[in-house]
C-alpha cells in the first residue's frame, strides 16, 4: 500500500510540476549572447523532448522500484530516480526560461512507460536492470545528438544536457554492475522505435 502511494505520489508531481532538484541547476561558465527566434524555437523543441524523456524516466524507475522485491535493487532505483528528478526540474526550468511549454502528451507518455516499466520489472531483477542499461544508454547516446543539435550559443541548455549525459551513463554503469542482463536485439530494436515516435511526436506536442 505505502510503495502504491509513493508511485501514485511521483505520478502526481511529475505531471503536475511540482518537482523540486536536490542539486542546484548546472549553469555555463559565460555569459551568453540572447538568441535569436529560430534557435529559441529550436532549444525550445529539442528541450521539450527532452524533458518528455524526464517523465518517462521517472515513470519507469517508479514501476521498476514498485516491482522488485530485493530492497537493495530498490535503493538502487530510488538513487537513480533522485537524478531523474533533478534532470526533470532542471528541464522544467530551462522550458520556461525557452518560453517553449512542455508536452501536452506527457500523461500519455507516462503512462505508456509506467506500463513497461512494470512489464520489465515483472520479467525479473536482471532483465529489469538490463532494461534500465539499454534504456540510459539510448538516452545517453540520444543526449550526445542534442549537443550537436542544440544552437551553439545556447550554453544554458548545453550545460544541462552534457550534466543530463554524465549522470545517465553512471545510471547505466550501476545497473550493468548490479547484474543487469543483455537484453535481446529485437527488444533493443523496438526500445528504439519507441523512442523515435516519442522524440518525433514531442518535437512539436
Ligand atoms: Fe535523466
Ligand atoms: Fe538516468
Amino acid at each position: 500500500m505505502d510503495a502504491l502511494l509513493t508511485a501514485l505520489d511521483t505520478a502526481l508531481r511529475t505531471l503536475s510540476g511540482a518537482n523540486h532538484a536536490a542539486r542546484p541547476c548546472p549553469r555555463p561558465g559565460v555569459e551568453a549572447a540572447p538568441l535569436d527566434e529560430t534557435q529559441r524555437r529550436l532549444a525550445g523543441a529539442l528541450m521539450r523532448v527532452n524533458h518528455v524523456g524526464e517523465v518517462c524516466a521517472q515513470a519507469l524507475y517508479s514501476a521498476q522500484a514498485l516491482t522488485s522485491r530485493d530492497p537493495a535493487l530498490r535503493r538502487q532505483f530510488d538513487a537513480a530516480a533522485r537524478d531523474e528528478t533533478d534532470h526533470l526540474a532542471w528541464t522544467q526550468q530551462r522550458l520556461r526560461e525557452l518560453g517553449a511549454r512542455p508536452s501536452l502528451l506527457n500523461p500519455l507518455w507516462y503512462g505508456g512507460a509506467f506500463a513497461i516499466g512494470l512489464l520489465a520489472g515483472r520479467a525479473g531483477d536482471a532483465v529489469s536492470l538490463g532494461f534500465v542499461v539499454e534504456t540510459e544508454r539510448q538516452v545517453e547516446q540520444h543526449l550526445e545528438g542534442h549537443l550537436a543539435r542544440l544552437p551553439e550559443g545556447d550554453l544554458a541548455s548545453r550545460a544541462i544536457v552534457a550534466r543530463m549525459k554524465e549522470d545517465e551513463a553512471r545510471h547505466a554503469d550501476a545497473a550493468g554492475a548490479a547484474g543487469g542482463q543483455a537484453l535481446p536485439a529485437p527488444m533493443r530494436w523496438a526500445m528504439r522505435a519507441a523512442a523515435r515516435v516519442m522524440t518525433a511526436t514531442a518535437h512539436h506536442l
